[in-house]
């Protein structure tokens, strides 16, 4: 049997093994994860990253290692012997201050296209009924108030072009006949063997014991209509132009 310590040891490789991928990267972690910077962070890192009494953190480029990896093991620990604090939160918080750390050096090229066009745009072409960008908007599609911060230009692109080709599973969408044979339809928020619960189109939850429903099948593509005809490369490069400017504040 291995002596306790190599075990403890053994088991810390595995957490911090080089292949851990950042599982909070949503523009919603993004965001939470810039507001627990601010907190903990700026005053050493300064507002937008850009360093103080602790270094530059906008480069991209990390002396003590630039994994994944390494910045949740530098930012959960702390670097011993330097003034660097361990920030002693539950992993996935930390995991969205890196995502926001990540966000401050990623997707710095401003892509082409007139965001002021783009913001006119989002309006007209029905964007802000489904989004919401800094409190403004609808609630059925995810909030955008820094998606630049969280995604590529091509998977902007994509996402409005060909909305289903990435979807995640908080956006699939269930649908059935209840026991009174009406038909129910909304975003599948959780399942188990027994319930389902929904949100409905005005984002009202709803729960429903499986037993008795019928047709049930769950979608897996977008709720949103894909505009690759509606709109002009112009119009496009636009829009991911507004977009690409939602970033924390
Ligand atoms: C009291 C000041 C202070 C605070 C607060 C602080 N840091 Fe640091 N941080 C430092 C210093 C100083 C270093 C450089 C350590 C060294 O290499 O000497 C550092 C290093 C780092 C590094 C490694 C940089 C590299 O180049 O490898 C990361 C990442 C980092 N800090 C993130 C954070 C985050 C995220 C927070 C908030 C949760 C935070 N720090 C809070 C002072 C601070
Ligand atoms: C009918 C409601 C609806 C409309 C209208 C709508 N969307 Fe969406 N949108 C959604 C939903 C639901 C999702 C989440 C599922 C998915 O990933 O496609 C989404 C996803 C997105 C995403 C990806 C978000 C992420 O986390 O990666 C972007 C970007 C986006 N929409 C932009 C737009 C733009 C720009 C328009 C207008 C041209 C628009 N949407 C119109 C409902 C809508």
């Amino acid at each position: 049997m291995f002596p306790r310590v190599t075990a403890l040891a053994l088991f810390a490789g595995l957490l911090f093994a080089e292949d851990v991928r950042n599982p909070r990267t949503s523009p919603a972690d993004v965001a939470a994860g810039a507001k627990t910077f601010h907190s903990h962070c700026s005053p050493c890192h300064g507002y937008r990253g850009e360093g103080g009494r602790g270094p530059n953190l906008a480069a991209g480029r990390f002396y003590h290692g630039s994994t994944d990896a390494d910045l949740l093991k530098n930012i959960s620990e702390g670097i011993p012997g330097t003034e660097m604090p361990g920030l002693f939160y539950n992993a996935d918080r930390v995991w969205q201050v890196v995502a926001f750390i990540h966000s401050l050096s990623a997707n710095t090229a401003k892509p082409p296209g007139d965001s002021d066009a783009g913001a006119g745009l989002f309006h007209s072409q029905g964007c802000a009924g489904c989004h919401r960008i800094r409190g403004e908007g609808g609630a059925l599609g995810p909030d955008l108030s820094a998606i630049g911060a969280a995604r590529s230009v091509d998977n902007l692109k994509e996402s409005i072009v060909d909305p289903s080709a990435q979807v995640q599973p908080l956006y699939w969408t269930v649908s059935f006949e209840d026991a009174s044979g009406k038909a129910v339809h909304g975003f599948l928020l959780n399942e188990d063997t027994y319930t389902v619960q929904l949100l409905d189109r005005a984002v009202v939850l709803h729960s429903y014991e499986k037993a008795g429903l019928k047709n049930y099948t769950i979608d897996k593509h977008s709720a949103m209509p894909s505009y690759r005809d509606k709109l002009s490369s112009q119009q496009l490069d636009d829009l991911v132009a507004y977009l690409w400017s939602q970033r924390p504040q």
